[in-house]
């Protein structure tokens, strides 16, 4: 779960290495490095120059060692540490033993004990506690004079994941990359070449780029990049242009960018729903190849923020499919022998198409014959490869750890596909249109939940000092309630539980006590008045409560309301989610947190 960044062209490789290492840092910061070959024209040679320490990127930005980094080829990495601490020595680029070969990698050697005894018995010594530093001493061990044979035999030798990118002085006008498991896109621009690990850390310089499969290498030069199978037949690859907005990647003037993420969501749930959804045609997905009607139930799984998107969408489903639909997070799913075959439909959503349990699972679900379908939000990514379909989230890139816009688009598009389901199965449910129309009006009602955000901030200065928070709703406001919960652990370290509202009574309300808060979520008529009454409970016990509500609640135990548009009680979550997003970041920021990169979190989770 690292970063990892490559420049070969004309320009000097450090500032664009350091630009894409700092939008990578997401993925991790417990140390960043940069390997240059730096030319010494008057000797016509070129010499392997490494600056790395632990730390974030800005302290290798600002070391002096780096400014005499001053080739025009280059490999770098942002770590976060799976194996060995964070310290220099464990700091990627790694060096095989002859100091020629310089490696970065992202991803996990499963087999690196293995492989570092092999290596020990053939006389080499191995300085860091990384599985990675067995990756340039393979290379220098199967080196013979043909690089490409030892990367390929060196990939034989790992089990595991991996995207690495390897530069030496023996071949000082390439770079070599490889990709297993984990992300690695190629940025093609005029006479030079850019690697990263993400769109987005290129997106500023180019917006073509090629997409490497697995088991796949890469020869990138300054002005041509070959492709080649593991095997080292070559392959013929074509890019792709990615419409995302370069700006789109920059704060825009909001202090973070999960605040500018939460802004966005009107503008991002109208982009997801696009064209594909209107009042007078049928719904449109591009999936006429799925036959519809040979599955007998559906599966929805994905990990953390994900997943409880899944969960809210669950009943929507279920209303208008009328299949059962189960939800399940990606790392018991793949271990559970969950009942398939080839009547199910298996639903896997991701923002980042990265997540290593979701990429399991899904592998799982296609083992068994079932249809995958995902709904992803980064393009090319592994599990939109290895997706039987794939329709995307139009989120934009989502730079803040904590998931925000990616979630209501998640909602939104999984809305859009039950209609599509449903108007497949050629159910002529009377509740569907005014479905379609509440879907529709979204964007506009999020413009008005986004007014809000100076109530909460009032409501959150009263809070930030709390050890402990409890989310209460039914049903979609349950669902709500563990993703609120789950956004104030993560970015402001408060301890925070979530339960159905008629849970309370089976346990929870004995930690009701004097100034205990409450969270509660009400929007739905049908349920509302029981949470009502559950809060009253808790306010009987002494707890504080606020409550986000659509409906015509006026009691004045309540210490504060945030009112809420009404819109089809199964699309609440994507109004009601917003008030808890901005709860969330206001605690972070009063605590004065990091809310952009929480402690021991990575935006995308590859190793299980
Ligand atoms: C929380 C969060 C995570 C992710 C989870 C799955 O804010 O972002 O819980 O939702 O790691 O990530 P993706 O969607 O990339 O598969």
């Amino acid at each position: 779960m690292c970063g990892i960044v490559g420049y070969n062209g004309e320009k000097k490789a450090v500032p664009i290495l350091i630009n894409g290492l700092l939008s990578l840092e997401y993925r991790g910061y417990d140390s960043a490095g940069i390997a240059v070959l730096n030319n010494y024209s008057k000797e016509k040679k070129y010499k392997l120059e490494i600056v790395k320490d632990k730390g974030r990127v800005i302290n290798l930005k600002n070391n002096e060692k780096t400014k005499n980094l001053i080739g025009n080829i280059g490999i770098a990495h942002t770590r976060w540490a799976t194996h060995g601490i964070p310290s220099k020595e464990n700091s990627h680029p790694h060096i095989d033993n002859t100091v020629k070969f310089a490696v970065v990698h992202n991803g996990i050697i499963e087999n690196y004990i293995l492989l570092r005894k092999k290596l020990i018995n053939n006389g080499y010594k191995l300085y860091s506690e990384t599985d990675t530093e067995v990756i340039p001493n393979l290379i220098s061990m199967h080196y013979s004079g043909d690089i490409l044979k030892a990367v390929s035999d060196t990939m034989k030798d790992l089990k595991g994941s991996y995207a690495i990118e390897v530069i030496s002085e023996f071949f000082p006008d390439r770079i070599i990359i490889a990709k297993k498991d984990s992300p690695l896109v190629i940025g093609s621009g005029e006479k030079e070449n850019y690697i990263a690990s993400d769109i987005p850390a290129i997106l500023s310089y180019t917006n073509k780029f090629y997409f490497l499969d697995d088991e796949e290498i890469a020869v990138v030069k300054k002005d041509s990049v070959e492709f080649y199978d593991i095997n080292l037949s070559k392959i013929q690859k074509t890019t792709k242009t990615i419409e995302w907005d370069a700006q789109s990647n920059e704060k825009n003037g909001y202090e973070d960018f999960m605040l500018k993420e939460i802004y966005e969501q009107p503008n991002a749930v109208r982009e997801t729903i696009g064209s594909r959804l209107s009042l007078s045609e049928k719904t449109n997905l591009n999936l006429e190849y799925i036959d519809f009607k040979k599955f007998n139930r559906i599966f929805i799984v994905g990990c953390g923020t994900a997943m409880h998107a899944g969960m809210a969408v669950k009943p929507i489903f279920e209303k208008f499919c009328k299949l059962p639909t189960e939800i399940d997070i990606a790392s018991e799913f793949r271990y559970r022998n969950p009942l398939i075959d080839e009547h199910t439909l298996c639903i896997f959503i991701s923002q980042s198409g990265e997540t290593a349990d979701t990429i399991a699972a899904l592998k799982l679900a296609k083992s068994l014959n079932a249809t995958t379908l995902s709904i992803v939000n980064v393009i090319g990514s592994s599990i939109t490869r290895f997706s039987d379909y794939t329709i995307y989230t139009h989120a934009g890139p989502e730079i803040a750890v904590a998931s925000t816009k990616a979630y209501t688009c998640q909602i939104t598009l999984l809305s859009i596909l039950a209609i599509y389901i449903s108007e497949f199965l050629g159910y002529d449910d009377k509740n569907l249109q005014s479905f379609k129309a509440s879907l529709l009006k979204l964007p506009e009602k999020l413009k008005k939940v986004l007014e809000q955000s100076d109530t909460i901030k009032k409501y959150a200065k009263k809070l930030y000092n709390q050890h402990d928070l409890y989310f209460i709703g039914r049903g979609s406001d349950y669902a709500v309630c563990m993703e609120g919960s789950l956004k104030l652990k993560e970015i402001s370290y408060i301890h925070s539980e979530a339960y159905a509202s008629g849970e309370l009574k089976h346990g929870p309300i004995a930690l009701i006590e004097k100034n205990t808060t409450i969270i509660g979520v009400i929007t739905d008529s049908i349920t509302a008045k029981k949470t009502l009454s559950n809060l009253e409970e808790s306010i009987s016990r002494g707890a504080d409560v606020l409550l986000v509500t659509n409906q015509n609640i006026d009691n004045d135990k309540i210490d504060f309301t945030v009112n809420i548009p009404s819109t089809h009680p199964l699309l609440s979550p994507i109004l009601s989610m917003v008030p808890l997003q901005f709860f969330a970041y206001y605690i972070a920021k009063l605590k004065n947190l990091d809310v952009d990169k929480p402690r021991n979190l990575a935006k995308s989770v590859t190793v299980e």
